[in-house]
This record gives C-alpha cells, structure tokens and sequence, in this order.
C-alpha cells in the first residue's frame, strides 16, 4: 500500500498546460496540487476565491504558493469561457454542486446552472478552440437504486435525485457534442464513487463522522446506517483523472470507484478506532434520493486508464483525521 499522501506515478505523458474547474473546491484542489507537483501549468477557475470564502482559502492555500498556478475567480455561467482555455492541451471540468440531498430544494435552478449550462458552455469553447480532450466529473449517483452488484458503464441509469439527473445530463450533452463532425475534443466522463480524503467537503459523510467524533457532538444519521457507499480516496481520484487527460482513447465513460463498499456503520466503527473516542448518533430519516449502496466495476478503468486504486478506507481515514485534527487545533488555540 503507496503512503495516502503520495503522489502516484502518471501511466501516459502528462499534458503541458492544464484548466481545472472547481479548483477552490475539494477533488479540484487535489487535481490541481497533483498536476503543479508534475510540473504541469494549471489555470484553476471557480467562483469562490480565497479571499471571500474560508474554505476555498483552505483548499486554496498550498496552490497559490505555486507558480505554475494561475487562479481565475469566475462563474463558469456567465463569464467568458474561450479566454480561459487558449492554448490549453486539456480542461478538466470539475466545477458544480455536488450534493444530492439539498437538490430537492429552492436551489435546483443553481445546479441546472453550474451543472448543466456550464458544461454546455465549456463543451462549445472547447469545440471552437479544438482542445484535444475534455475530462468531465460525473457521478456514481447516475446508476440511482441498484441490486448492489457492481455497476457497470453501459448498465441502465436511473437517477434517483434531481442532482443525479443534472449529472447525468451535463455528461451526456458533453458526450453528444463530442460526436458532432466538426469536434476535434474527445470527452471523458468519469463516474466517482463518493471521494474522502482531506479537505472532503463539511456536508460528507466521512467528514462528518470523524468531526462528530473529534469535536464530542453527536453524528446525524439518515436511516438505519445500513447504506453502504464505494469510498474512494481522493489521491487515487486524482490519478484517474490524470491518466484520463492523455489516455490514447476515443471518447468514454468510466467508473472511478475500487469495488469495494462500506457501510455508514462501518465508517463509524473505523473513526472510533481511529480517533479512540465514541461517536454518538442521532437517528433521523433516510433522506429521499439516497441510494442503498453504490459500487463500482472498475475493470474499464483498469483497462483504459491503468487505474490501481491504492489507499483503503482506514488509511484514507486516518489522513483525513490527522488534517481534521490538525484543522480544530488551530482553530481552538
Ligand atoms: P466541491 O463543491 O468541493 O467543488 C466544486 C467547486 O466548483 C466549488 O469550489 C465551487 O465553487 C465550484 N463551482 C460551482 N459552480 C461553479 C460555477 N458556476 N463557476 C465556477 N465555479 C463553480 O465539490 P467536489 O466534491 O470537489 O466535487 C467536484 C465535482 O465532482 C463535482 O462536479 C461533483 O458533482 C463531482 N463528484 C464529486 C463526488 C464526491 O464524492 N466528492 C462524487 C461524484 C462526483
Ligand atoms: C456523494 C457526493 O456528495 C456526491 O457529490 C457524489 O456525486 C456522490 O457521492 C457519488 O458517489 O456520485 P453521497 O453518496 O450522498 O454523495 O455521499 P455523502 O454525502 O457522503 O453521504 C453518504 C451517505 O451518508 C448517504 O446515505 C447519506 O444520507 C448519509 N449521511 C450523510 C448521513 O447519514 N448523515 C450525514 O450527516 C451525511
């Protein structure tokens, strides 16, 4: 097992000048931090900026030190999209809003924004510059209720939540601008199965349990904690999404998941360990639109992308946890 914080070796060349979208955010800002430790020039584009939110500073502040990194503050919705890619060997369009939960809510016209019109925006600037590949973030979410055996790419989707349906769309119209004749840009979507690691996002599962547990309040869980997700670390995310940038194939999807699933109960047993405190739960509903269990079949990613993921959950977590607690630390001196 590689240590969870190394930088895995690139199985095809690496591109030269790379954009990231949802740079601020927190796989973005591993892939960013990845590729400048590859000698790669990034552009990292989001809407929030160090300076107005604390934790895109946080997600921000080892890049900014690096100056192979050109930060853009802009909203991918609006802004003007082809100046950002010129000269660019591949974008990496990680921007959106990833919760599933809160996409029932007043806020679902931001996730057709971020998610779908985006995507459709970046996807034409990158058919009128003829960037060789787009690299696009999809979501394991697409599959929706399955049986719990693997997921396959070319199995049915069923989105079970307003956020899956605008996942699978923005990498749907992303693959149907790619078949148009006139399109030099090949996309990849790549299916995650529920990233952790450090910097996850506050409103994440794995965040939250280990938080619970070191901050001494009690955990929410939605249903009976039987759920079971395919975690994948962060590190191991990233290099698939490396290789996906310069890997020698036409235009796919691909699952970025291990194959190996955890339950809720599971992660909350593991943080006890790790942490060697209790984890206090409170029971509350499943929330509509969650799914029972995800898994990956990975053998397309292994295939196509040499991917080997390398980092299992309890070292993941435990690289989480020391972040987490170096992170409270600081803020209670
Ligand atoms: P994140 O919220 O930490 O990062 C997303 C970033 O995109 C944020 O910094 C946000 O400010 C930025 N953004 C959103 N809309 C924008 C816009 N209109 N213009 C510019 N910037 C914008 O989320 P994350 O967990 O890092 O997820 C990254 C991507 O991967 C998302 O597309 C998400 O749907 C997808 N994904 C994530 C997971 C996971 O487990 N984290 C799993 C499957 C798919
Ligand atoms: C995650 C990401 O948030 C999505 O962006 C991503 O698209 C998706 O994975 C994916 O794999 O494609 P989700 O599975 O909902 O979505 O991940 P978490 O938010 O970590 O939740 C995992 C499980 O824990 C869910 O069943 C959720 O209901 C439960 N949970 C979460 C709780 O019980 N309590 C909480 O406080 C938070």
């Amino acid at each position: 097992m590689n240590e969870a914080s190394s930088l895995a070796e690139p199985c095809f060349p690496l591109p030269r000048r790379a954009v990231v979208t949802g740079a601020a955010g927190f796989i973005g800002s591993h892939l960013a931090q990845a590729l400048l430790g590859h000698g790669v020039t990034v552009i990292g584009v989001d809407r929030r900026s160090a300076e107005t939110d604390p934790s895109a500073a946080a997600n921000l502040a080892a890049l900014h030190q690096h100056p192979g990194f050109i930060p853009i503050t802009a909203d991918l919705s609006t802004c003007a999209i082809e100046p950002l890619l010129l000269d660019a060997d591949v974008v990496f369009h990680l921007a959106g809003i990833p919760g599933v939960r809160p996409s029932w809510g007043p806020r679902f016209h931001d996730y057709v924004a971020c998610n779908i019109l985006a995507a459709q925006r970046i996807m034409d600037a990158a058919t009128l510059l003829r960037v060789p590949r787009l690299v696009v973030a999809s979501s394991s979410s697409v599959y929706g209720h399955t049986d719990g055996r693997p997921s396959t790419e070319s199995d049915p989707v069923r989105p079970a939540s307003p956020y899956a349906v605008t996942k699978l769309a923005e990498e749907q119209l992303c693959l149907a601008h790619a078949t148009r004749p006139d399109c030099a840009t090949t996309v990849v979507a790549l299916r995650y199965f529920t990233v952790f690691g450090p910097r996850q996002r506050e409103d994440m599962v794995v965040h939250r349990i280990l938080a619970a547990a070191v901050e001494g309040r009690p955990f929410p869980i939605y249903g009976d904690g039987s759920q079971r997700r395919d975690f994948t670390y962060v590190q191991d995310a990233v290099a698939a999404t490396i290789s996906a940038a310069t890997a020698p194939i036409g235009s796919a999807v691909i699952n970025v998941g291990a194959g190996t699933t955890f339950s809720l109960l599971d992660v909350i047993k593991h943080a006890r360990y790790l942490t060697g405190r209790p984890v206090v739960t409170e029971h509350s509903p499943r929330r509509h639109g969650d799914v029972p269990a995800t898994c990956a079949d990975s053998a397309a990613a292994r295939r196509l992308l040499g991917w080997v993921p390398s980092v299992d959950l309890v070292t993941g977590m435990a690289a989480q946890l020391a972040t987490l607690t170096a992170a409270h630390h600081n803020a209670t001196l």
